[in-house]
């Protein structure tokens, strides 16, 4: 690492491992409810376990993309970071927020509006506390010596997702309203500002794994932007299709959305352009592996199988079923959680001086994690496409239904351990990491030259 300040990010990377493996945990209490086997119930009913599962994952990507941004933003504007201090508060309140959160479900404080369920009171927190992180990068970007396309967009994807938050915090007393603002947040966030974030993490690895010049690099970034946008704002309307919104929606989804998997699509192939073009001599392989996995993953279970449903005439059968989960599982995968264990992959070396990625357990993580999430897609799949046939086809009872589907989740159990299992190699690799340690700060520019040998893809100290 270049810069004191950016050790910071052990924090934030740490508290993810720990949420993910929380959130996990709730997975599979939800997967042996669906087979039959809720003994639980009485303590973690359903609604309590989804909400913990679901809001577990967006405070542990959230958290991966502030380490990420401690990590990178201070390289980008090359300087340390603003205040350390502050984002060690900031830390230790969105770990209080959590915390209070998830016990919160537990004992049935929430809101029941899925994804946001979190009560109002502790909403305010989270506001303040996002407040005071991106306060922290900004002042960092203002005040540095100049901050690169990278640092800019990573910058402005994180400070519209805080602004982003603030739709879903006004209040309704009409469940029509609610819904179409709800989705100002889940959607605008997953498929628009997030994807600014998604765009510039994969753009600052691949600059750094690669070698490839920054400007190539760049101008792919600002494609990627436009495509986003383009398709992605009005493609909202595939939320709005049966929620008693006006019936143009069905039109303006239907084509908008369905422009969206080019996006996607932008970012699978630029990624394995750039790294074919700077070659893949970088000892940290398995970073890269990470990063061109999360280009191709993201393409498949964002843009193919949100495209698989994104049609009006489709999601008409496949609304609210099993089909949205399997879609689900492979976008949040492929997208957020790769790119932020790509980050995490490529900072921890940078952090501790240490080169794990050399071992066998890196490689694997990789390859058992994704397997598994694959072998979950397609029990989901298979869980869903039953679910839509005799639900909405034969028209037999929902939950006669969902006794039919309990083999299915036998399968998506068999599959979630094979995940699982990737999971704990990660995880292993990240503790066996240690913590990050100040004496390892040199120029990363100097190291990464010195680390590729990559004819004609020589990055200079700009980078
Ligand atoms: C990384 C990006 C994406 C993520 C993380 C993601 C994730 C999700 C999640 C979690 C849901 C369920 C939301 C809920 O019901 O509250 C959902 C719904 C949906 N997604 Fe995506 N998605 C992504 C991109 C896309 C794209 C690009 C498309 C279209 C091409 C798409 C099409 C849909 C549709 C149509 C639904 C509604 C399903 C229903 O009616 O039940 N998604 N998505
Ligand atoms: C061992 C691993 C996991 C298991 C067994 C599991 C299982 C489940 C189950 C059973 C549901 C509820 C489906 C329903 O509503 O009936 C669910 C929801 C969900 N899970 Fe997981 N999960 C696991 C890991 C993950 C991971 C790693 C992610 C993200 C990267 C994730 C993202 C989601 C999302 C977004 C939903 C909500 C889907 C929707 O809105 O339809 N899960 N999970
Ligand atoms: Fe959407």
């Amino acid at each position: 690492m270049t810069y004191k300040s950016q050790r910071i990010a052990y924090l934030f990377f740490a508290t993810s491992m720990l949420l993910l493996s929380l959130q996990i945990v709730y997975g599979f209490i939800m997967a042996f409810a669906h087979m039959g086997y809720d003994g639980l119930h009485p303590v973690i009913p359903f609604n309590a376990a989804r909400a913990t599962h679901t809001n577990l994952l967006v405070v542990w990507l959230l958290s991966g993309f502030m380490g990420a941004a401690y990590f990178i933003i201070p390289e980008e504007a090359e300087r340390e970071l603003w205040s350390p201090k502050l984002a060690i508060a900031q830390w230790a309140a969105l770990v209080i927020v959590g915390v209070t959160a998830i016990v919160g479900f537990h004992l049935n404080w929430w809101e029941g509006r899925k994804f946001l369920e979190i009560p109002r009171p502790l909403d305010y927190l989270v506001v303040v506390d996002v407040l005071a992180f991106i306060f922290n990068i900004g002042a960092t970007a203002w005040r540095g010596k100049r901050l690169h396309t990278t640092g800019m967009v990573l910058f402005v994807g994180l400070l519209a997702a805080a602004l982003l938050y603030l739709p879903g915090m006004i209040t309704f007393d009409n469940q029509v309203r609610d819904s179409y603002f709800r989705w100002w947040v889940v959607h605008l966030w997953v498929e628009g500002v997030w994807e600014l974030i998604l765009g510039s993490l994969l753009s600052y690895l691949l600059i750094k794994l690669t070698g490839v010049d920054r400007e190539i690099i760049e101008k792919w970034l600002y494609v990627i932007v436009g495509l986003t946008f383009l398709s992605g704002i009005l493609g909202t309307g595939h939320h709005y299709y049966f929620i008693g919104t006006p019936k143009y929606w069905l039109a303006i989804g239907g084509i908008f959305s369905a422009l969206e998997p080019l996006s996607f699509l932008g970012m699978a192939l630029y990624a394995i352009a750039m790294a074919r073009k700077g070659g893949r001599r970088h000892p940290n392989r398995i970073a890269l592996t990470w990063t061109l996995g999360c280009a191709i993953m993201s393409f498949l279970g964002a843009g193919f199988l949100g495209f698989a449903h994104t049609l009006p005439m489709v999601n008409r059968y496949t609304h609210g079923t099993l089909v949205t989960a399997m879609h689900g599982h492979l976008a949040f995968w492929g997208a957020y959680a790769m790119i932020v264990l790509a980050v995490i992959s490529y900072a921890m070396p940078k952090l501790t001086g240490r080169k794990l990625y050399q071992g066998w357990a890196a490689e694997w993580a990789f390859w058992v994690s994704n397997v598994g999430m694959l072998g979950m897609t397609g029990a989901f799949a298979v869980a869903g496409i039953t679910q839509v046939y005799l639900e909405r086809k034969v028209g037999m009872d929902f939950l006669l239904v969902q006794k039919a589907l309990h083999v299915h989740f036998f399968g998506l159990v068999l599959a979630a351990t094979l995940f699982t299992t990737g999971i704990t190699l990660f995880i292993v690799t990240f503790v066996r990491y240690g913590l990050p340690r100040a004496e390892v700060v040199r120029s990363d520019a100097d190291e990464d030259a010195g680390e590729l040998d990559v004819e004609g893809a020589v990055p200079t100290a700009a980078q």
